[in-house]
């Protein structure tokens, strides 16, 4: 993987300050995108897919391999890289987290999917609620797999919209574009009014879709209670902590009152924390 300098992470991070995104060129070498790739399509299952309860109408043309926490650390390891953890870590960190080094995520894997889009997706926000200000809580960091073409479609966004305190106007025209190349890496606040073109092609659009939120955020998936025990005795304690394990709420009062731990409340298997 590319490593950033300073300058380029003080980049990044105005960027998403400002516009409310970000994207890294190049982040990722061919090889490594190519060994995604294959990961993702020996996943994907059609069959699979089409039965996952709840699905939206609008969805049923996008291809989605869920969960990708419990397929494989090399998903996992993605977000473990120095790059990814120096523009996220400003971002979503808890400065008054104690129980954790403040140089150590103390932010958690919310939902992280590999998703090529087909329909058009209308204006949204992925952070539920608008909200102005410096502070965010959830970002969404994508690993791009496959070239975005006018063919088959990107990502479109409201500059700075981040910051509006309102939820889409879905009306708006002037969205702009986000062309990303294969290798490279965008993350967006996930207040910012983003949608996608319609893949008009058809063609493969796969992209890791990673979301990230402080700890406090309930995840979207429950991911300390459903990681398998084989993907969870291979991770650091860092990843751990990474998928919700230090920050998991408390069941009753008695031995902890606090949702708050560090590395020392680590448990050697993931039934241990939910006897
Ligand atoms: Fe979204």
């Amino acid at each position: 993987m590319r490593e950033l300098s300073k300058e380029d992470l003080e980049q990044h991070r105005l960027n998403l300050d400002i516009y409310g995104y970000t994207r890294v060129p190049n982040y990722m070498p061919q090889d490594v995108v190519a060994s995604a790739l294959k990961r993702v399509n020996d996943l994907y299952d059609d069959n699979t897919d089409a039965l996952v309860e709840g699905r939206p109408e609008r969805d049923q043309l996008d291809r989605v391999v869920y969960n990708l926490q419990n397929k494989d650390k090399f998903f996992i390891d993605l977000l473990s890289e120095t790059a990814v953890k120096g523009i996220v870590l400003p971002k979503l960190n808890d400065p008054y987290y104690r129980f954790l080094p403040a140089d150590v995520p103390n932010y958690i894997l919310s939902y992280y999917n590999a998703r090529s889009s087909g329909l058009e997706l209308d204006l949204h926000i992925d952070s539920y609620i608008p909200s102005p200000g410096d502070h965010t809580w959830v970002m969404q960091a994508v690993f791009v797999l496959n070239d975005m073409t006018e063919e088959n479609g990107c990502t479109v966004v409201v500059p700075g919209s981040h910051l509006s305190g309102r939820y889409t106007e879905r009306k708006l025209q002037d969205l702009k574009p986000v062309h990303a190349k294969a290798g490279d890496l965008v993350f967006w606040d996930s207040r910012l009014w983003h949608g996608t073109q319609a893949n008009k092609a058809m063609k493969p659009r796969w992209a890791l879709i990673a979301t990230l939120t402080q700890w406090w955020v309930k995840q979207t998936m429950d991911i300390p209670r459903g990681l398998t025990e084989e993907i969870y005795q291979s991770l650091s304690d860092e990843q751990k902590a990474l998928m919700g394990f230090c920050s998991i709420p408390p069941s009753d009062e008695v031995g902890r009152n606090n949702t708050k731990c560090g590395y020392d409340f680590l448990k050697p298997s993931v039934k241990d924390y939910f006897q």
